[in-house]
């Protein structure tokens, strides 16, 4: 390195900083002059030195960590040789104990700031297996000449970059072995250049992987895939363009995918690209969680917004007198009904309406339900808290994908519609994400 290299790499290097928290992308925060630095791979509590990265803005700076002075107790080392440039995992470098603590003041920092609202109890956070874990993926595919070829892994947010795997430790065993053998089979495919990407479903019965593909695929492409398909006991759908272009190409015809809620006597059948909960263990425990605090009887009506499935419905049907669940996805909703035919319940119904509209006055509004359960996506439920009259129901369960728009939530329903928040939690749905899964209790006040 020549003097003029040195002094650059100096004079780019900071001062000591001590990082307060973790920002959302998994980023460790520090505040240097009143202005925020990003830096990546700093955990909160340690004093560390970085070195600013891209281009510098007015209210923030990016960086990357240089040196740690003192290190977080909480820091380990990560398991993954893929961890810091794969965009699938970001805390492998904390421990478990470390990552349930900062998804838990997460969720209370945001109850607090956004809500003005504190859980009357914390629940003790939902933990299972933090490996092999991950049941639905969209692994990106691209052909990079100057990185050895064809990439195949997580894509970054906001980017077009892939960090190639080999194996991953958080994705179902089932899938992370294929990954070898999927890199081998798409190099000798014609057209290796215009797969954009694979969709993941994994059920307890079967592996499937969905291919969506620019240009058609040549029968010598086609047999090939059916081999593998064959060879490894996957199904494989292609998809020539939008969702609704899927097809399988081995097997021939449709088949569901299941998971069993145990503890329930339940087994769900799904299609490849339903939504399902990513954490199968979780989604067990969830369930029961949901179950204990939602506490339904059988003289109790229950409301189940958002019930895609009927993941929690038809567990709930076997405790309460009715059940309805709501849900927006027309396909979901006929997938619910079959569940429930499937299964011998006969208490529960499912309703299409989209939830986000206002202007349509639905059935859930006006029939009379003492019990709620609410399972929104990120969004929220920011329009059924509003429309809900004060005091409606006796117990509101509250399962949730981001601690923002449940915090928004929750103050409109402690300081407007005249209900306590009960209790809070985190569930570890994603371990080493910075994802925060969090169930919140409400009952009616006096
Ligand atoms: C987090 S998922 C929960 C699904 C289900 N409770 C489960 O455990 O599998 C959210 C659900 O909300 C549905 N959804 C999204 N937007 C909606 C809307 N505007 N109206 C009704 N449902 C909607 C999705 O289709 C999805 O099934």
């Amino acid at each position: 390195m020549n003097q003029a290299t040195t002094k650059i790499k100096e004079a780019s290097l900071s001062q000591q900083v001590t990082v307060t928290d973790l920002n959302h992308e998994g980023h460790g925060v520090a505040r240097v002059d009143g202005k925020v630095v990003f830096i990546s791979g700093a955990l909160p509590g340690e004093v560390v030195t970085y070195r600013i990265k891209g281009r510098r803005r007015r209210k923030y700076d990016t960086a990357e960590l240089a040196e740690i002075i003192t290190a977080s107790p909480d820091r380990i080392e990560p398991e993954c040789k893929y961890f810091g440039k794969c965009g699938g995992c970001r805390l492998q470098h904390m421990s478990a104990q470390g990552q349930i603590k900062w998804k838990q003041n997460t969720l209370k920092e945001n109850l607090q700031r956004i809500g003005n609202a504190e859980p009357e109890n914390w629940l003790s956070p939902l933990t299972a297996s933090e490996w092999g874990y991950r049941r639905k993926a969209r692994l990106g595919v691209k052909y990079v000449e100057k990185q050895g070829g064809l990439l195949i892994g997580f894509r970054e947010k906001q980017s077009s970059r892939i960090n190639d795997l080999q194996e991953c430790l958080v994705l179902d065993q089932r899938v992370s072995k294929l990954l070898p053998g999927l890199h081998e089979l798409f190099k000798k495919i014609s057209c290796y250049e215009k797969i954009p990407q694979i969709e993941i479903s994994v059920g307890d019965n079967k592996v499937v992987f969905i291919i969506r593909h620019l240009v058609p695929f040549t029968s010598d492409d086609e047999a090939m895939l059916i081999e593998f398909a064959k060879l490894n006991n996957i199904e494989i759908y292609l998809q020539p363009k939008g969702p609704n272009t899927i097809i399988p190409l081995w097997p021939t015809s449709d088949s569901l995918l299941t998971y069993r809620i145990e503890q329930s006597d339940i087994t769900i059948h799904f299609r490849p690209t339903s939504f399902t909960q990513v954490n199968s263990e979780i989604n067990q425990k969830m369930i029961s969680q949901v179950i204990k605090y939602l506490e339904p009887t059988k003289n109790d009506r229950v409301l189940d917004l958002f019930c895609g499935l009927g993941n929690f419905t038809l567990p709930i049907a076997k405790h309460a007198k009715k059940v309805i669940g709501i849900e927006g996805d027309d396909i979901l909703v006929h997938s619910a009904r079959d569940n429930a035919e499937q299964n011998g319940i006969t208490n529960a119904e499912f309703t299409y309406a989209d939830l986000f509209d206002e202007s349509r006055a639905t059935d859930w509004r006006i029939v009379g339900y003492n019990k709620l359960l609410l399972d929104p996506p990120r969004s929220g439920a920011k329009d059924v808290i509003a429309s809900i009259t004060k005091n409606a129901f006796e117990k509101i369960v509250y399962v949730s994908c981001n601690p923002s728009t449940l915090a928004r939530d929750a103050g409109v329903l402690v300081h407007e519609k005249n209900y306590r928040l009960t209790h809070a939690g985190v569930m570890d749905m994603f371990p080493h994400t910075k994802h925060v899964e969090s169930l919140a209790v409400f009952e009616r006040g006096e």
